[in-house]
């Protein structure tokens, strides 16, 4: 806990200086999805045996799990990309709010916990800079399996009454597709006397890799990737070993808007080119050239023009990658209209933007960017992960040096992004004030 909080800290005084105006070539490599491996490694409190992952991105927020799962008496122990994560003995006690907190993800252990122990204690993850990002739905679904929930100074206590201390399967309708009710209902489910079935469940990656790794612990779940998932419970799951995660689809869409950015051909790889088909869309509809090859895209852009977009659920245009593109918009001929439909609060990176010459202008929760010759290099915030990215990709493009503050942002969802960059020719320097 302490390392998570001192890597917190020298984050915090840290920017990176990004030089603009160089042309990128070569290959960007994608690491592990940051949402998948946390939501997999809160999987390992549904067994006794071990769960190795492997392809597990270096990120501070898998730091952050780790030390909740450890609070939580799970046995870590990480090798370069792989991870063993045993949880033969629980301790039940509450993971500290600070953590959970800060690492909204984390809440979704509530699922497991329930369904193995038959009780939790979990601190409400509370709001986040990007909008309000309630767990009704969660502890809605919960209900449903059977499990008392109450929620009190700010801390969810659940349980499951009777002796046998087991969730019973029941259909459960979400009223919103959420990614994280979806995972943490799964978990919940898989240990459950009987069938559950998740309706209007959420589609996303995240989540049939979730699926599919419950399945390779034991588990029977069907249709995850779809609006209906049925779960037939089982009595116990069992460890695995080597199970790889998925390639970041948000990560791989940044580095296509990097190149897209610096009009840059470049690879982009290893991705799972169905989880970027939006993406993909948008970037052929403004004027990239795109080749997919297997786990390869290569792309080549153009004369960049404004296209619109709108954020969705998966499988349409990620609210995760609305910052990243319109940094790309603010580059691009003609104007676009960006409409954030996911988060409230998700356009703070438009002032910073606008601090580097993007001309933006703000309706409600939609953005009307209109393309500049060139942007200029100026301090810049930012304000949360994504944004964070947003402004490196801005200062790719821009005519000097921008100073991106805000690490603490970016550190938890990118891994050693300056490294990558400087690899196919940027000029990215990690500065400690
Ligand atoms: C996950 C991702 C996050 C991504 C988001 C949407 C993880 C760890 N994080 O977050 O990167 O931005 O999906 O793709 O996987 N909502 C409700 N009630 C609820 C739950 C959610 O109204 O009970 C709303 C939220 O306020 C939000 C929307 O549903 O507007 C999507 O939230 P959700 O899918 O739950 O996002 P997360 O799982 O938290």
């Amino acid at each position: 806990m302490v390392a998570v909080a001192q890597t917190s800290q020298e984050s915090l005084k840290q920017r990176l200086n990004v030089s603009g105006g160089r042309d990128l070539s070569g290959t960007l490599k994608v690491s592990g999805a940051k949402n998948s491996a946390l939501v997999l490694m809160t999987a390992s409190l549904l067994s006794a045996e071990t769960v190795e992952l492997s392809n597990v991105p270096a990120l501070t927020d898998i730091d952050g799990m780790t030390a909740i799962l450890e609070s939580l008496g799970v046995h870590v122990d990480r090798i370069s990309d792989r991870i063993r994560l045993t949880a033969s003995t629980l301790s039940g006690s509450t993971p500290p709010y600070e953590l959970v907190n800060s690492l909204r993800a984390s809440f979704f252990s509530i699922g497991p916990l329930l369904g193995r122990l038959g009780h939790a204690r979990v601190p409400l993850p509370g709001g986040c800079r990007i909008g309000a990002r309630p767990v009704v739905e969660h502890i809605r679904g919960l209900k449903a399996l059977g499990a008392v929930v109450n929620v009190e100074h700010g801390i969810v206590t659940a349980s499951v009454p009777g002796s046998r201390k087991r969730l019973t399967g029941a259909q459960i309708v979400l009223d919103c597709p959420s990614v994280g009710a979806t995972e943490t209902l799964l978990m919940a489910a898989v240990l459950a006397d009987g069938v559950s079935t998740i309706e209007n469940a959420a589609h996303e990656p995240e989540v049939q890799d979730l699926a599919n790794l419950l399945n390779t612990m034991g588990a029977r779940v069907r249709g995850a990737g779809g609006p209906l998932i049925t779960i037939e419970g089982v009595e116990q799951l069992h460890g695995c070993s080597n199970y790889p995660v998925i390639p970041d689809r948000i990560e791989a869409g940044t580095f296509l808007m990097a190149a897209a950015i610096t009009r840059s051909t470049m690879v982009v790889e290893p991705v799972i080119p169905e989880h970027l088909s939006a993406v993909i869309q948008k970037l052929r509809d403004c004027g990239c050239s795109i080749d997919i090859n297997g786990r390869a895209i290569t792309i080549t852009p153009g004369v960049v023009t404004a296209v619109d977009i709108t954020t969705q659920p998966f499988p349409g245009f990620p609210t995760d990658l609305q910052a990243p593109f319109m940094a790309l918009m603010c580059t691009a001929k003609g104007t676009s209209v960006i409409s954030e439909k996911i988060y409230e609060n998700r356009l703070q990176h438009v002032a910073e933007l606008q601090r580097m010459g993007a001309s933006i202008r703000l309706e409600g929760s939609t953005a009307i960017v209109e393309g500049v010759a060139q942007l200029s290099a100026a301090p810049v915030t930012g304000t949360d992960l994504r944004a964070a990215a947003a402004m490196v990709l801005a200062g790719l493009s821009a005519k000097g040096t921008t100073q991106v503050s805000g690490l603490k942002h970016l550190d938890r969802g990118y891994d050693d992004l300056e490294h990558k960059l400087n690899a196919v020719g940027a000029e990215v320097k990690r500065n400690i004030s």
